[in-house]
């Protein structure tokens, strides 16, 4: 079908099934014409009205199709006289193929760490992620309120640059927080709210350390952090861990004049053991002597299921070598982006200087909210509560993994944190199995990938966190048939 003008219809016809509205297939039709020369300057479009008619869609639609290619230059109108394609169109404004040079090379960190890879997964809603967590009603509502409150009482303060290291008043309610819970001696003067550990971690390497400088990673040890390290140009040495932490002797024979110790001591990452007091002690004094520095990565501390409250490294230093990391982003969602470094003194000047270069400032209206949350005790209550929480989803786990799976896995319940390690009795892959788990619907992340060049050991890390009992227990059925097929 041709109309009286030079749009041509036949052949085409639109996709009345297809996700794109259907002004936009007719703006897009005619689009094509005129870029490809099928319509040429000066020629008259139909009226809206015949248009519409021709190509069944309603007025509006084509309206709306010519109102785009008006505004985009394609065509003009003129009074009286119609639609005509534009006289001054540009020669050749086809769109041409676009010429995509050969794939680049991975950088080095996506070469060494497929881990990183896994990052993709951290949206996947299915057991057993281990970067989830819940907030139940009361938490979310508390948080909606207190940010409206914190929108509309929005003055010109909170709009304008201010602190890098962030508010004051969220700086004294995190000192307080952390001094209650877990033994941090600092002034608010020392903490500097980041986006979270990461960022922290990135601002010590910034601040503190420089390319081709040694450090200590804890073998098996957070990815993330060691991908940070190697993406920086510095020289991670991986330290064994065994049932007491990280063995701070094997790290003083092998690299003595390491510049930084990054570490996971109250839950270790990935096996979950603690820190021993004596290895405690002998770190400190190992960085107190060299003049290392040790990052403290307290990721998991606020969730503490028996036993006494576990203090930090930071608050038994003496020698200002600790930079204390701490994240909300654990305790409330990690959608906040929220967390915090305690620096001592010698170094903050750096660290607030290479904060304010890389992110000026922490955004005001979360701190707004997250300030008010933490001091009128939102924060402690929705621990004290969720934690309960965790508890039974973390015995439903262990409780179902004893029942399925039996003498093929060794589990011990975690005292603390989001996840736990299940290690697998036999000789198979684990990478193999959280292969076939997730063609089952399970997430289970392979253990041995978080070592270096300690003897891998074998078995699955499997989040609790994130997922309600009753999401649990037909999950780790799952998990069991994935592992039964190997
Ligand atoms: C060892 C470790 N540190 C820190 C974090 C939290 O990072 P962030 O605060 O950047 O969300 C995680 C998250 O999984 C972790 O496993």
């Amino acid at each position: 079908m041709k109309t009286d003008s030079a749009v041509e219809l036949r052949g085409w016809r639109l996709d009345r099934a297809s996700e794109t509205p259907l002004f936009r297939q007719l703006y897009l039709h005619v689009r094509s014409s005129i870029v490809s020369g099928g319509m040429s300057a000066g020629a008259r479009l139909p009226s809206t009205r015949d248009f519409a008619r021709a190509t069944g869609v309603s007025r509006a639609s084509a309206v709306a199709a010519y109102e785009q290619l008006l505004a985009e230059g394609y065509i003009e109108g003129r009074v009286g006289a119609g639609t005509f394609v534009a006289h001054d169109l540009p020669r050749g404004i086809e769109p041409r193929a676009i010429k995509r040079p050969p794939p680049a090379r991975p950088s080095l960190p996506a070469k060494r760490f497929p881990v990183l890879d896994e990052a993709a997964l951290a949206g996947d809603q299915r057991p057993f992620g281990t970067g989830r967590s819940l907030m139940d009603a009361r938490s979310v509502d508390a948080w909606r309120r207190l940010t409206l409150r914190a929108l509309r009482g929005f003055d010109p303060v909170h709009r304008g640059y201010s602190d890098p290291r962030g508010l004051p008043a969220l700086r004294t309610a995190i000192a307080e927080y952390v001094q209650a819970t877990r033994a941090v001696r600092c002034e608010p003067d020392q903490i500097v709210v980041t986006a979270g550990t990461m960022h922290a971690i990135d601002i010590v390497i910034r601040a503190l350390l420089s390319p081709g400088d040694g450090v200590w990673v804890e073998d098996p040890g957070y990815a993330t952090t060691h991908a940070a390290l190697i993406a920086s140009g510095l020289v991670p040495c991986p330290i064994p861990v065994d049932a007491q932490g990280i063995v701070v002797a094997s790290g003083i024979r092998s690299a003595p004049k390491a510049r930084a110790v990054f570490i996971t001591p109250s839950h270790q990452f990935p096996l979950g053991v603690t820190l021993s007091m004596a290895r405690r002690l002998e770190l400190l004094a190992w960085a107190r002597e060299s003049g290392a520095w040790i990052v403290e990565d307290d990721y998991h501390s606020d969730f503490r299921y028996a036993g006494r409250p576990l203090a930090s490294l930071q608050g038994l230093d003496d020698a200002e070598r600790v930079i204390y990391v701490g994240t909300l982003n654990k305790a409330l969602f990690p959608g906040l982006r929220i967390g915090y470094a305690i620096v001592p003194q010698p170094a903050l000047g750096s660290f607030i200087g290479a904060r304010f270069l890389t992110d000026r400032q922490p955004p005001s209206i979360t701190q707004l909210t997250l300030t008010a949350f933490i001091a009128e005790g939102h924060l402690a209550a929705h621990i004290r509560r969720i934690r309960q929480s965790y508890r039974d989803q973390r015995d439903a786990l262990v409780g179902g993994l004893r029942r399925h799976l039996g003498e093929t896995v060794s589990v011990d319940p975690p005292d603390q944190g989001l996840h736990l390690t299940a290690f697998l009795r036999h000789a198979r892959s684990d990478v193999e199995i959280a292969v076939t788990a997730r063609e089952h619907g399970v997430i289970a992340r392979p253990l041995s990938r978080f070592y270096h060049q300690a003897p891998p050991r074998k078995g699955l890390l499997l989040g609790f966190a994130g997922y309600p009992r009753q999401m649990i227990v037909p999950a780790v059925a799952k998990l069991a048939r994935a592992i039964g097929r190997h």
